[in-house]
Order: structure tokens, then sequence, then C-alpha cells
């Protein structure tokens, strides 16, 4: 296990002070904080290599391309993919979903077809399968979600019939932590003739992730919720998918080649895996800054990530279990919650909660975080969202308890 003190003294955001309080940062599903050896690698790269990548036959332009492509190799090891080819590089998960969106499902989708989503879902993967159903005609049905905030499964077996062509789920909630057995639905999937896209952005950067041992065709995750730059986010999929389906994106980079022919126009052929589908100058000091961050917490270790996450959790539960006051969303059982906990002080307005918990130097997320059908199907408005990782320690869960309680006093 690691030191959770050892590893704050990477991060020099530590070294502030907010409203005279140390910070006490509990927004990390939101994004995480950087460490130097990110930051570093970022300015290192614009010190010393700084070039476009995939243009020039000049060092530095070699210098680039390669410290981009060692990225794509650096995210495939992480996730056990079996090469470079089957990781593409976007701007954030949204743009990851929206490339399988329009990639895939523009092209496979149609009228009697059926992609199923569940109510636990961010809007990143509600709201682009909306938009294409309009276009193509099939329908988006929704799994429920149970009381405790677990995904319904006996809901998703039902829903799936010979229509589905698409499972699209998250693999742990951004509210209340659940983490859904991806195995399970990766199967059922399969057994149907459907493929499975996971929502990795909050599994990704706290949990270990095998795309091979889950069976996963496509998984969608952010560089800025795991240490890396904002402007850099991943989809990974299996090959013979990515081969077979049309780019998301066109313009420079992607193709092999344009030729012009009088009568017929131009005549495009795609470059090769992954290139065909990252068209235009990438965010290349983001992706750099990323292979820092997986070599960051490949150090720490996945499992020593998630476990330390977890006894976090556990720990603020027990503490917040007690208060009469407060109401807890998901489940309590940490083996599938990951460090996410919100919650509501009874008669009390989330946001003001939020902004009170701020004067102490500890932030917080209030609102309904980008998932307002889980808060509709909880019967909430909004909540207090409290989101924990690698540098967070049992001294702040302390801390933030206390000022919990004086904040009930008031209200
Ligand atoms: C579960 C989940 N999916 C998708 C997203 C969207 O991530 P991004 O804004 O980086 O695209 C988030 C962000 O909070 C999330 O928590």
């Amino acid at each position: 296990m690691f030191d959770p003190y050892t590893i704050r003294k990477d991060f020099p955001i530590f070294e502030r002070k907010v409203n005279g309080h140390e910070i006490i940062y509990f927004d990390n599903a939101a994004t995480s904080q950087k460490p130097l050896q990110v930051i570093d690698a970022v300015k290192d790269f614009y010190k010393k290599h700084n070039a476009n990548v995939h243009r020039g036959l000049h060092t530095l332009s070699q210098e680039a391309s390669e410290l981009y492509e060692e990225a794509h190799n650096e995210v495939a090891k992480f996730i056990n993919a079996n090469s470079m080819e089957e990781i593409v590089f976007t701007k954030n998960t949204t743009e990851a979903i929206n490339l399988v969106a329009y990639s895939w499902g523009l092209h496979k989708l149609g009228e009697g077809d059926e992609v199923l989503t569940t109510l636990m879902e961010h809007h990143s993967n509600i709201v682009p399968w909306e938009i294409l159903s309009k276009i193509k005609r099939f329908k988006v049905k929704y799994v429920n979600v149970k009381e405790d905030g677990t995904l319904d499964y006996e809901s998703l077996e039902n829903l799936v019939t010979r229509k589905t062509k698409l499972i699209t789920v998250t693999h742990a909630s951004n509210v209340t932590g659940a983490i859904n057995n991806i195995s399970k639905i990766s199967k059922l999937a399969h057994d149907n003739n459907a493929i499975i896209v996971v929502d990795g952005a909050q599994s990704v950067p706290h949990m270990p992730v095998d795309v091979k041992r889950l069976d996963i065709d496509f998984l969608a995750f952010s560089g800025h919720k795991m240490l890396a730059p904002t402007g850099i986010g991943v989809l990974y999929a299996k090959k013979e998918l990515l081969e077979k389906m049309e780019p998301f994106i066109g313009g420079g980079d992607m193709i092999r080649s344009v030729k012009y022919d009088k009568a017929k126009g131009c005549m495009i052929e795609w470059h090769h895996l992954p290139w065909k589908f990252e068209a235009g100058t990438p965010n290349v000091c983001s992706a750099i800054g990323l292979t820092e961050a997986i070599r960051y917490l490949k150090r720490l270790g996945m499992e020593n990530v998630q476990e330390h996450e977890r006894q976090l959790t556990q720990y603020t539960l027990k503490l917040l279990q007690k208060d009469e006051k407060i109401s807890l969303y998901g489940p309590s059982d940490t083996s599938i919650k990951c460090g996410i906990i919100s919650f509501n002080i009874k008669n009390m307005d989330y946001n003001d909660v939020a902004l009170l918990l701020d004067n102490f130097g500890i932030m917080v997320r209030s609102g309904y975080h980008c998932a307002e059908p889980l808060h509709q199907r909880l019967s909430i408005k909004g909540s207090v969202r409290a989101s924990f990782y690698i540098y967070n320690t049992k001294e702040e869960v302390e801390k933030f308890v206390d000022v919990l309680k004086m904040i009930e006093d008031v209200g």
C-alpha cells in the first residue's frame, strides 16, 4: 500500500490555501489534480521537443511523433489492449462516445433496432444516442436502477431482444459510485449478437480495467480524471470493429491519399489504425502528460489505488451513516462501490452545503452531476458529491465530517 502523505508532496496545488484553509479536494470525479511528473513532462515537451506530429522529417517532428505514439502504446498496455492500433485519442470521454455513435451507430443502426442504455448514465452516454436515434429512427431504451442505486439486472435481461444492437453502460456511476458487472453485461450483449460500449470515465482512473478479461468492444475514458491534462481522452475499440468503421471527423492526418479525378472528384484512401480516427493536429502535449500519468498510477499499482479509495469510502460511510440528518445515496457495500459518495443534509440545499464547505477549503460538487435521470429515479433534484483519489487521507475525511456537523447545526 502507498502513503497518501508522500504522494501529496508531488502535487503542488496542495501547497496553496483556500479561504485560509489547506485544500481538501474531494471533487475528483469531476477532474483530478496533477502531479509534478505530469506538469514537468508537458513543460519538457514544449521546452525541448515541440513540433507537429506525423508531418515533418526533421528531428523535432520525429521526436514529437515518437512521444505521441509512445502515449498510445502506454495506454494500450494499461488496459491490456492488443496494440496501439486499438487506441484512438479523443478530447475526452464525451467525444469518444460520440465517435462510436457516429462512426459505428450512424452506419449500423436503423429503424427497428434498439440501443439499451441505463438510468444511471452521465448525459454523455444518453444524449449522443438520443440525437442519433432521431436521425436513424432506432429506439433508445433505459435499463432501470434500483432504489439503492445499483443496476437492475433483471430489467436489463428483460429489455434485451433480437432488436438490441448495442448496450451502452457506465462501469461506475459518477453519482452513487455503484460499480456495474461488466463481464456479465458483455456476455449478455454478445450472446444476443449485440456490442457493448463501456463508459470508463469513473473506473479506468480508479481500478484495474482489462478490456480482454471484460470482453469490452468499446471503452471510453478521460485523461483529466486520471492525473493527465485536460483535452486528452481515449476510445479503445477492438481492431476488427475499427477496421470496418467509417471515420468520425475528416481532414489531414487521417488519410493515406486523396487523389483528384476530373470525372469522379477526389478518391480517398484512409490511413491505417488508429490514425484513421484522429483527424487534424492532435493534443500532443496532453498525450505526453497522459503517458506520465499512467506511469505514475502504475508505480502505485491500480489494485492499491482501488483499495486506498475503498478504505476512505468505507470510513466516510461509517461516520456519515450514524448521522440522522444525512441521506446517503447508492450502495453501502464497498465491494461494488467506488470512491464516490453522494448525499443531502435534511432541509438544506445541496448548493448551500457545497458553498459552506468551500469556506473551509473543502471542494465538493453539488447539483445533478450531469446525471439528471438518475436523480429523478432517486426522487431528488440534486445532491452533494464527495469523491476521492490517491492523495486523500482519513484525516481529511474526519475534517470533512466535522465541518458537515457544524453546517447541519447552522442549517
Ligand atoms: C461517468 C462519466 N461519463 C462521462 C463523463 C464525461 O467526461 P468528459 O467531460 O471528460 O467527457 C463523466 C464526467 O464527469 C463521467 O463521470
